[in-house]
């Protein structure tokens, strides 16, 4: 079914690109309903125009015409761009924001007017349209504009509704996550590249020994230690191979990289927290 809200982008970078291009070709959103607003690359607005079909327009003029805006800008650019919008945003409008590390509350913050906010989370993979993405609602939310913004990140992958007290703990596990699988694969390659294949056979190995891996998973719903068990033959060569990761607390080692990685998400809001009382103190 086709969708009637108008959406206004704020940034025009890599994760409102891979959006776009989700919700146009999802086929649930047309370009008459999709407008954008940058800080001033014209390569970018130009790339807009040429592959969507969809127009610049100045703030003004997009927070007049807009249902929905999503905030897709940096982390740090976040604020000045609130600041900006403060004075023509109303209590109608339904802002989504993706900046990693800026809470619900912090945005309100900044906001006189009391509107409906979602925070979304997606992951790099966005670009391929298989994002993990979270979200979490404001308190204003309704089910309704809940569902919609899940419908625009389902355009681009999953999407899981989390409280909003563990999107640091989404951050450490799918927003880093592809780099934890890519390093994994990186290792992969360089294994069978010592174990005497060439570079070219290795990689082509591996990342399709990770994609039937995924499938595997995907496609019997069995649990990965099922699965596990399922390869190894007693004595044979994948215990021998298991028995090294276990030996060298593989597992235990990528727990603790999504901790650490939960952790600085949770350091980076604060500092972002701060940054921004300190300017408001001043
Ligand atoms: N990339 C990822 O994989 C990923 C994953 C999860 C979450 N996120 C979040 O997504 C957000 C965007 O990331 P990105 O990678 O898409 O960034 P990006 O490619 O650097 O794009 C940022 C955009 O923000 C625009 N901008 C900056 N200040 C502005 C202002 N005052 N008014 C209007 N537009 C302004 C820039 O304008 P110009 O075009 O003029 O430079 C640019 O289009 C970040 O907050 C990030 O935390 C990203």
């Amino acid at each position: 079914m086709m969708i009637t809200r108008k959406v206004g982008f704020i940034g025009a970078g890599n994760m409102a690109n891979a959006l776009i291009q989700g919700m146009i070709q999802s086929g649930q959103f047309n370009t008459e309903q999709i407008r954008i607003n940058n800080k001033n690359s014209m390569p970018r607005r130009r790339k807009m125009a040429a592959a969507y079909s969809i127009p610049y327009v100045g703030k003004r003029e997009l927070l007049r015409w807009a249902d929905v805006l999503i905030l897709a800008v940096k982390p740090q650019d976040l604020f000045n761009v609130l600041e900006e919008i403060d004075p023509m945003i109303n209590d109608r409008k339904l802002i989504i924001s993706i900046a990693a590390g800026v809470d619900i509350k912090s945005i309100a913050s900044i906001l006189t007017t009391k509107c409906p906010i979602i925070r979304a989370m997606p992951n790099m993979s966005a670009r391929v349209l298989t994002s993990a993405t979270a979200v979490s609602m404001g308190k204003l939310v309704s089910s309704e504009e809940m569902d919609f913004a899940r419908r625009i990140f389902f355009c681009v992958g999953s999407v899981h509704q989390v409280e909003e007290s563990q999107m640091d703990a989404v951050t450490g596990l799918s927003g880093s996550g592809p780099a934890y699988v890519y390093t994994f694969l990186k290792a992969m390659v360089e294994g069978g590249e010592q174990a005497g294949l060439s570079h070219e056979d290795a990689g082509e190995l591996a990342l399709q020994t990770l994609k039937g891996a995924i499938e595997m998973l995907t496609v019997t719903g069995d649990d990965p230690a099922e699965l596990t068990k399922q390869i190894c033959s007693p004595n044979g060569t994948t215990l021998a191979g298991l028995g090294v990761l276990k030996a060298n607390h593989f597992e235990e080692n990528i727990v603790d990289a999504i901790q650490a990685a939960t952790h600085r998400s949770a350091e980076l809001r604060q500092e972002n927290q701060q940054r921004q009382e300190a300017k408001k103190a001043v």
